[in-house]
């Protein structure tokens, strides 16, 4: 199945084709220069398979984790580059989950102020959402994708076959994403979850949430309207992420537990419902007052008040602002200590 993401000029395709990887070098322009970005959490096979299509492959691992989000590994990424001649005719590959895509990215999107950069997610948080839209970024004093651009990939290739290889918990993961999406523009999809075997349904449940991204990229490529959307749980969620990175929290466990308290009491019912049969948590066990510092510092604050999105009703939402000390009651009272 192919996908077309229509930005006028920054229009590109995403493919999702089990076993495409080893075709890479058909669906991508792989004769040139190539930078392939990596982890040393995803299999080395991927990235091999990957430069085996290339014709000028050099290869970098950074390390697992969201640290790797960061100046020093941008540095090396960019300093690689002009160390071995490329120009801005030649392209980088992300071969990774949302840590490698954002990093590589936003590589891709300062080098020469702007090289090709292609993206093949290998996490389902990664083929659900963020290897398309161009958002790119690294952290900065704790705080996630501070530093950042857009820069719209020039294709995005999905194998689900490499998430045979994900650990469970990274599948549920990515589910809080899907949910996300599901809660806010798609019912059908939300009761597909609710009341199917989710294993069974993932590449269903791939290409729908790719199709609500695709939609609301396409109506705001930059994040002046609609894409807030996509920040369903994320207010909340960045915060608990922030405070709990020494914790150990993935971002989509950080986003499930955003979410719940941003939505009517029987969509909460449900949602949390659907979070538990997909394995996420639904409860915290720390601080409040933590958590709303560090959303305070994210940049949905503005001045005395926030933004956030509300679901009314699963399928739909709201674009809500409330006092900043409302919204501190509201944290306080989905996670009673
Ligand atoms: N740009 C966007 O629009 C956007 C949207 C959502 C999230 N994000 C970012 O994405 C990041 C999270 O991404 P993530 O959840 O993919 O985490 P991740 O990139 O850290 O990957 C999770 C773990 O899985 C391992 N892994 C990756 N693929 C694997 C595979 N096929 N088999 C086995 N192990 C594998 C990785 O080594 C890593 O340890 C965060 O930094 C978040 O801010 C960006």
């Amino acid at each position: 199945m192919t996908l077309s993401l229509n930005l006028g000029a920054n229009s590109y395709d995403i493919i999702i084709e089990h076993g495409s990887l080893a075709k890479a070098g058909k669906y991508l322009n792989l004769n040139r220069k190539i930078l392939i970005v990596t982890d040393d959490g995803v299999p080395a096979v991927y990235a091999d398979i990957v430069a085996k299509q290339c014709k000028t492959p050099i290869k970098i691992t950074v390390a697992q984790g969201e640290d790797s989000k960061s100046f020093s590994t941008l540095e090396l990424l960019c300093k690689t580059m002009l160390e071995n001649g490329f120009t801005r005719t030649d392209a980088v590959v992300a071969v990774g989950g949302g840590v490698v895509g954002d990093l590589s990215g936003f590589a891709a999107a300062v080098f020469m102020r702007g090289i090709d950069f292609y993206n093949i997610p290998t996490t389902l948080l990664s083929e659900v959402d963020s290897s398309i839209g161009g958002k790119t970024a690294i952290n900065l004093g704790g705080f996630k994708n501070t530093i950042g651009a857009f820069h719209q990939h020039k294709r995005v290739l999905i194998d689900p076959d490499v998430l045979k290889t994900l650990p469970k918990r990274q599948i549920a993961n990515g589910l809080a994403e899907a949910i996300k999406m599901a809660a806010t523009f798609d019912q059908e999809l939300f009761q597909k979850i609710e009341r199917e075997e989710i294993d069974a349904n993932l590449d269903y449940i791939i290409e729908r949430s790719l199709m609500i991204k695709k939609a609301v990229v396409e109506c705001d490529e930059k994040e002046a309207g609609l894409r807030r959307v996509l920040n369903f749980g994320h207010t909340i969620g960045h915060g608990i992420e922030s405070y709990e990175n020494l914790h150990g929290l993935y971002h989509g466990e950080c986003v499930a537990l955003g979410m719940i308290p941003m939505c009517a009491e029987n969509v909460r019912k449900r949602i949390i419902s659907v979070l538990e049969k997909a394995g996420l948590p639904t409860s915290l066990s720390f601080d409040p007052e933590r958590i709303y510092e560090a959303v305070t510092h994210d940049k949905k604050a503005d001045g005395d008040k926030i933004h956030f999105i509300y679901v009314p009703e699963i399928g739909t939402y709201e674009m809500k602002t409330t006092a900043l000390t409302d919204f501190y009651q509201t944290i306080k009272e989905a996670f009673p200590q």
